[in-house]
């Protein structure tokens, strides 16, 4: 969907002048997965798929939005009685309620929307919702007076308190922030971040789509943070100190290991454990050691898998594969539970490492997984004022 489209389609659906038109991104995630909300690192990317949005106030107070490819229309107000039941236009009320929370005076305006972001592929679409609506409100209500990181907070309150969703900050922060050609190592406790130029020579970026979509995802995502703030507890009868894993060792997870369940263990030890392979991925990456690098991502798969348990038969059978084929990296993206798997490919790999993934899983599961090449692109931004 090009910017031409959204723009002839909200004139015809709206029959109204042209609106401002503003974009976001969604993206990909190297390593560091499930560590946001621990306080830990994350490598994300911003990508060259996203949600692109028109918008011009129309001097009510009723927002009215077009969801263009979902050929779906919503009017809502304003006040918090007002909620849509409708899951994508409750991320536009979100985020507007969110803005009006921190003071900018939000008023109705007419919106279409389109996405070339694939919706629940690990890719973060409804980050790029979010930040594309921060952003564009912030403009256009809000004199800019709201900062950048506030923007990715907006997003991800609209993700607690509208969707149901207790996400960390990484998808947002990636879809604002995102730089062209650029990684982020973010530290999610500190918030401090650093761009890291990321132009693996002789490799490639591929995601594998599993076209797998968890039903109960949102849930599970819930109870995994759930695990992770049970081992917290129990470490505090011991280290005060302790408030979230990032600040705890496997030292101090064994020394618990009594007090809480199993499956607690289990999802605080891939925590600690993903947390240092973040700092380890950046040394390598500093030294351009790609095998390294790739060593660690399947690790994270495995501590996905066997100890997170967020990955999924299918997910699993493209990594196998990857590393058939000696592709240096693959791992479930994202919050898993379905979704892409993302792949660091050797060049003269890449051909024979599509076609043999495509034909496998066409043969064990009966249908094809997707194929998307992306490209490391930047955040948040206005296309036409
Ligand atoms: C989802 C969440 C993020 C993060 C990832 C897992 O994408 O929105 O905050 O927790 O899962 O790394």
């Amino acid at each position: 969907m090009y910017i031409e489209d959204v723009r002839s389609r909200f004139k015809k659906h709206f029959n109204d002048a042209e609106g401002a038109v503003y974009a976001s991104p969604g993206r990909i995630n190297l390593i560091g997965e499930h560590t946001d909300y621990n306080g830990g690192f994350v490598f994300p990317g911003a990508i060259d798929k996203g949600m692109i949005a028109e918008i011009k106030p129309n001097g009510t107070q009723i927002v009215r939005a077009y969801a263009i490819d979902l050929k779906d229309y919503v009017e809502f107000g304003l006040q918090e009685k007002d909620a849509p039941t409708a899951s994508w236009a409750r991320y536009i009320f979100g985020v507007c309620r969110e803005m009006m929370k921190r003071g900018v005076v939000i008023k109705g305006f007419n919106t279409a929307f389109s996405g070339d972001v694939p919706l629940g592929a690990g890719m973060s679409s409804s980050a790029a919702l979010e930040s594309t609506y921060a952003f564009a409100l912030n403009e256009i209500f809000g004199d800019n007076k709201i900062d950048k990181f506030e923007l990715a907070k907006i997003g991800q309150a609209t993700e607690h308190n509208y969707c149901g969703v207790n996400c960390g900050i990484m998808d947002q922060f990636a879809s604002v922030f995102g730089k062209k050609g650029s990684l982020i190592r973010l530290d999610c406790r500190s918030m401090e971040y650093e761009y890291f130029p990321f132009n693996p020579k002789g490799y490639k970026l591929v995601l594998l789509d599993s076209v797998v979509k968890h039903e109960l995802a949102s849930s599970a995502y819930n109870k995994r943070r759930e695990s992770c703030e049970n081992v917290v507890k129990a470490m505090q009868q011991l280290h005060p100190e302790v408030e979230l894993l990032r600040d705890a060792d496997l030292a101090m997870l064994n020394e618990v290991k009594e007090a809480v369940s199993a499956e607690d263990f289990m999802r605080a030890k891939y925590v600690i454990e993903e947390i240092q392979r973040v700092l380890d991925v950046c040394d390598a990456l500093q030294k351009g050691d790609y095998e390294t690098v790739g060593e660690k991502m399947y690790a994270t798969h495995e501590g996905m898998s066997k100890l997170y348990e967020v990955s999924c038969e299918e997910l699993d059978f493209l990594t196998d594969v990857a590393r058939d084929c000696g592709v240096t990296d693959s791992r479930v993206m994202g919050g898993g539970f379905g979704g892409c798997t993302i792949n660091l490919v050797k060049e003269e790999l890449y051909a024979l490492f599509v076609e043999k993934a495509k034909a496998d899983f066409k043969e064990r599961f009966g249908k094809s997984p997707k194929v998307y090449d992306v490209v490391i692109s930047d955040g948040s931004r206005c296309l036409i004022r």
